[in-house]
C-alpha cells in the first residue's frame, strides 16, 4: 500500500515534462496546461475538460468502438476518418448504389442513411478511484487480489450509471497502479452523411499506408441523432439531430511549420513500459508469424476480389483491416531493429535495477521478466496461429462455436432451454460471419491455414486432427492433402450449407454434430489449445501483469519529479506539440505538408490504389481552390505534427491554439512504427488530413453547401 501511495504522489507532482511525447488524461490536464500555453495554446484547462460546463471534451467521441470522431456543427454533424466509417459505408452500399466506390453526399437530413449497429460514446466524466479500488492488504496471488477488487469495482460502476442513463467503466492505468472511473453516454442512432469515393478516401492504398508523404482524403461524415429530449434513442425516423454541448469550429487559416497542435481522442493501446525480453519474443516469433499468415490471406482475397466487383465490395472492409496491421507489424519489426530498441530498453532496465538496489527494492525483477518470457517464447507462435490461422477461417470459427453444443447434447436429460439458446447464438453468429463468407476464398484460406499450421509449428503443439483424420484420409502432408481435405469439409459440413444448417438447427442431434467434419476439425483445435497452449499463455499473462505492476510502480517512484503518462487503454487522451517537418534519413528532408500538385503527380489511371475519378481530375485541374488555397495558391492536402498518437486515435481532431479544427489525424509514419513501444522524438509524426482539403471536397466536389453552412468556419 505504501508503494502505491508513493506512486500516486508521483503522478500528481508537477515537474519537467518531455514535450510532444505523452498521452495525457483530460481531467488532469491542469498539470500540463502551463506547458501547453507556453507552446502557444490560448485556452484554459477548464476549456479543455470541465466537470461543470461545456468544454472541448464534449465535442469528441469514441466512434464505433475503435476510432475517434468529433462534432462540428450545432446539429450533431460528426467527422471522422474514411477508414473509420469504411465498414459502415460498405454496409449501406450495393453494387448498384456503391457509395464506397462512388462517394455519397446527403443534401438534406432526409437523404442521410441510417448506419445500423454504429454507436458513438461521449465522455461524461472521469474520476480517480484508486484509493477505493486497490485493497489495503497484500494478497498471495493476483487472482485473489482481483477477486477482492471485483465487487468494489462493480458497485462503484453501478452507482455511476445513474440508474442506467450512463455506461461506467473503471479502468486500470500504469499497470494497476491507478484506477479511473470513466462515465459515458452512448448514442445509437447514427446516420451516414457524406463520404468521398474510396479512390480519394483511401488514395494510395496499402502502398502509401503508414507512410509520409501522403495525399489522402481520409474523412467521412455522420450525424448523431437523439430523441426529442436530446437523449440517446434507438433508430427512429422521428429522432432529431443531436444538440452537442460543444462542437469544434473549423479553421480555414491552416497551419505552418511549428504551429501549436493538439490531438484529443481515444488511443487504443501502447506498450511503452514493455521490457527488452518481450521485444525479443515480438521481433523473433510473433510479429513474423502474423505477417506471413496475413500475407497469405491477403493474396487469396485479392485474387478473388479482382475478379468480381461484388466480391470486392463484400470483402473490402475485412481486407483493409487485415492489410492495415499486416503492414503495421512489418514496419514495427523493421523499426524496432533499426532504432535498436532492445538495446535502449536494456540500458533502461540496467539503470532501473541499479536504482532498485539503492532503494532496497527487488533487484531480481528483470530476471523474473526474462524467465516469464523464455518460458512462454516456445509457445508464442502457437498463440498467434490459433487466433490468426485457425480463427482466420470462418468455417473453423463456426465449428468452434458449434462444438460447444456437444456437452449440452450429451446430457442424459437434454436441457432444451439451454439448447435453444445455444442454437440461437450459433444462428446469429453464423448470420454475421456469412456476410463476409465467400465459398472459394474461404476454402482456399482454410486450406492454406491448415497447411501453414502444420508446416510452421512445433509438432508436439499440433492438434490430433492431423494424425487422426487428415493424414489417414487425404495423404500424409503431400501435395494436395489439404486441398482434398478442404474440399471434403466444405462439401459435407452443415455449417457451410444453408439448408443443412437450417435442418440441423431444427433437429439438432449429437450424432450429426459429432460426425460433422468442420466440428471435428475445430473441436480438435480447441481442445488442443485449451490443454497445451492456453495454460502457458495464461501463466505468462499473469506473471507479466504482476511484474509490470511492480516495475511501473518502481518507475513512478524513480521518476517522481517528472510527470508521467499512462499507456493508452482506449480512454480519452490529449497530446500536444506542433506541426513539424523531419529528416527520415541522412540527407533527406520531409516537408510538413503536401499539396494538390503532389496528389496529381501520384495519379496512375486504372490502378487499384492510385486511380482518380474523372470529375475530381477536372476540378483539380481547374484549380478553383478559392478561400481554401494556401498562401502559395496551391491546395493543402495532408500535414504532419509531432503529436503522440496510436491506433484508435484515427479520426481525432487536430486542434489549433484557439481550439479550432485544423485537420484530422489518420496515420503514423514508417520511420516511427516502433512508436507504440518506444516514442522516438526525432521520427515520430502524426499524419493529418488538412481541414481545407476536406472543406474544398465537400463544397466543390460533393456540392454539399448544406454541410458547409451548418459549420462555424473561422478565418
Ligand atoms: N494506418 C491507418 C491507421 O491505422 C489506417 C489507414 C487506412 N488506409 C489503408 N490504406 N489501409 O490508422
Amino acid at each position: 500500500m505504501k508503494k502505491i501511495l508513493l506512486s500516486l504522489i508521483a503522478i500528481c507532482t508537477l515537474g519537467v515534462v518531455r514535450a510532444d511525447e505523452g498521452m495525457w488524461l483530460p481531467f488532469l490536464i491542469g498539470k500540463n496546461i502551463q506547458e501547453m500555453q507556453s507552446k502557444g495554446f490560448k485556452l484554459s484547462a477548464e476549456d479543455v475538460y470541465s466537470a461543470n460546463h461545456s468544454s472541448l471534451k464534449d465535442a469528441i467521441v469514441q466512434f464505433g468502438g475503435g476510432c475517434t470522431g468529433e462534432l462540428i456543427s450545432p446539429n450533431g454533424l460528426l467527422i471522422t476518418n474514411h477508414h473509420c466509417g469504411y465498414g459502415n459505408i460498405q454496409d449501406v452500399s450495393t453494387v448498384k448504389d456503391n457509395y464506397l466506390k462512388n462517394g455519397f453526399w446527403a443534401k438534406s437530413y432526409k437523404e442521410e442513411i441510417p448506419a445500423p449497429g454504429l454507436t458513438v460514446k461521449f465522455l461524461v466524466s472521469m474520476e480517480d478511484v484508486t484509493q477505493f479500488v486497490i485493497p489495503r492488504k497484500e494478497f498471495a496471488t493476483l487472482e485473489e487480489k482481483e477477486k477482492a477488487m471485483k465487487p468494489i469495482i462493480e458497485k462503484i460502476e453501478k452507482e455511476a450509471t445513474d440508474g442506467g442513463k450512463y455506461t461506467a467503466q473503471i479502468r486500470s492505468f500504469f499497470n494497476g497502479n491507478q484506477y479511473i472511473l470513466c462515465v459515458y453516454q452512448i448514442y445509437t442512432d447514427i446516420r451516414l452523411v457524406a463520404t468521398p469515393p474510396e479512390a480519394l478516401g483511401k488514395f494510395g492504398g496499402d502502398t502509401d499506408n503508414w507512410m509520409w508523404p501522403r495525399h489522402t482524403a481520409d474523412f467521412s461524415m455522420f450525424r448523431v441523432y437523439a430523441g426529442k429530449d436530446n437523449q440517446p434513442a434507438p433508430y427512429n425516423p422521428e429522432n432529431v439531430p443531436y444538440k452537442p454541448k460543444h462542437f469544434l469550429p473549423v479553421s480555414v487559416k491552416g497551419v505552418k511549420n511549428a504551429d501549436y497542435t493538439m490531438v484529443m481522442g481515444y488511443p487504443g493501446r501502447t506498450n511503452r513500459y514493455a521490457t527488452s525480453y518481450e521485444l525479443d519474443v515480438a521481433i523473433n516469433e510473433t510479429n513474423p508469424a502474423i505477417v506471413s499468415l496475413r500475407d497469405k490471406k491477403l493474396s487469396i482475397m485479392r485474387k478473388y476480389m479482382n475478379q468480381d466487383e461484388a466480391v470486392e465490395l463484400q470483402l473490402s472492409s475485412k481486407y483493409a483491416q487485415i492489410a492495415n496491421y499486416w503492414k503495421y507489424f512489418i514496419g514495427q519489426t523493421e523499426q524496432l531493429k533499426k532504432q535498436k530498441v532492445i538495446a535502449l530498453k536494456q540500458a533502461e532496465e540496467k539503470a532501473y535495477i541499479q536504482w532498485a538496489g539503492s532503494q532496497n527494492m527487488n533487484t531480481n525483477l528483470m530476471n523474473q521478466f526474462a524467465k516469464a518470457n523464455s518460458d512462454y517464447k516456445p509457445y508464442s507462435k502457437s498463440v498467434v496461429y490459433y487466433s490468426e490461422a485457425f480463427y482466420g477461417s470462418i468455417v473453423a470459427r463456426l465449428g468452434a462455436l458449434a462444438a460447444q453444443l456437444e456437452a449440452t447434447l450429451s446430457e442424459k436429460n437434454v436441457d432444451n432451454t439451454k439448447l435453444a439458446q445455444q442454437i440461437e447464438k450459433l444462428k446469429q453468429y453464423r448470420k454475421m460471419l456469412m456476410e463476409e463468407f465467400n465459398y472459394n476464398v474461404e476454402k482456399e484460406i482454410f486450406t492454406a491455414m491448415t497447411q501453414m499450421t502444420f508446416d510452421d509449428l512445433p509438432k508436439d503443439q499440433l492438434p490430433d486432427v492431423y494424425n487422426n483424420v487428415i493424414f489417414p484420409g487425404f495423404g500424409k502432408n503431400s501435395e494436395g492433402t489439404y486441398q482434398k481435405y478442404a474440399d471434403y469439409v466444405f462439401k459435407n459440413s452443415f455449417l457451410v450449407d444453408e439448408l443443412k444448417f437450417e435442418n440441423f438447427c431444427n433437429h439438432p442431434t449429437l450424432r450429426e454434430l459429432q460426425g460433422d467434419p468442420a466440428v471435428i476439425y475445430s473441436s480438435s483445435f480447441v481442445k488442443n489449445f485449451e490443454s497445451k497452449i492456453q495454460p502457458k499463455y495464461v501463466a505468462y499473462n499473469n506473471a507479466k501483469t504482476e511484474l509490470a505492476n511492480e516495475y511501473t510502480a518502481g518507475l513512478l517512484k524513480k521518476n517522481k519529479t517528472n510527470l508521467m503518462y499512462p499507456d493508452a487503454n482506449s480512454t480519452m487522451r490529449i497530446t500536444y506539440g506542433s506541426v513539424k517537418s523531419y529528416q527520415p534519413q541522412d540527407a533527406v528532408y520531409f516537408d510538413y505538408k503536401t499539396n494538390m500538385d503532389g496528389l496529381l503527380a501520384k495519379y496512375i489511371p486504372g490502378d487499384l490504389e492510385f486511380d482518380l475519378p474523372q470529375d475530381f481530375l477536372k476540378l483539380a485541374n481547374a484549380r478553383d481552390f478559392g478561400k481554401y488555397a494556401d498562401a502559395d495558391g496551391n491546395l493543402p492536402i495532408n500535414f504532419i505534427s509531432n503529436n503522440d498518437i496510436t491506433g484508435g486515435n484515427s479520426g481525432s481532431p487536430v486542434i489549433n491554439a484557439n481550439g479550432e479544427l485544423v485537420g484530422l489525424a489518420f496515420d503514423g509514419n514508417w520511420e516511427a512504427m516502433s512508436g507504440d513501444i518506444a516514442f522516438d522524438k526525432k521520427f515520430k509524426r502524426t499524419i493529418c488530413v488538412d481541414s481545407r482539403f476536406v472543406l474544398w471536397l465537400i463544397e466543390k466536389y460533393g456540392k454539399a453547401d448544406n454541410l458547409i453552412k451548418e459549420m462555424d468556419i473561422r478565418k
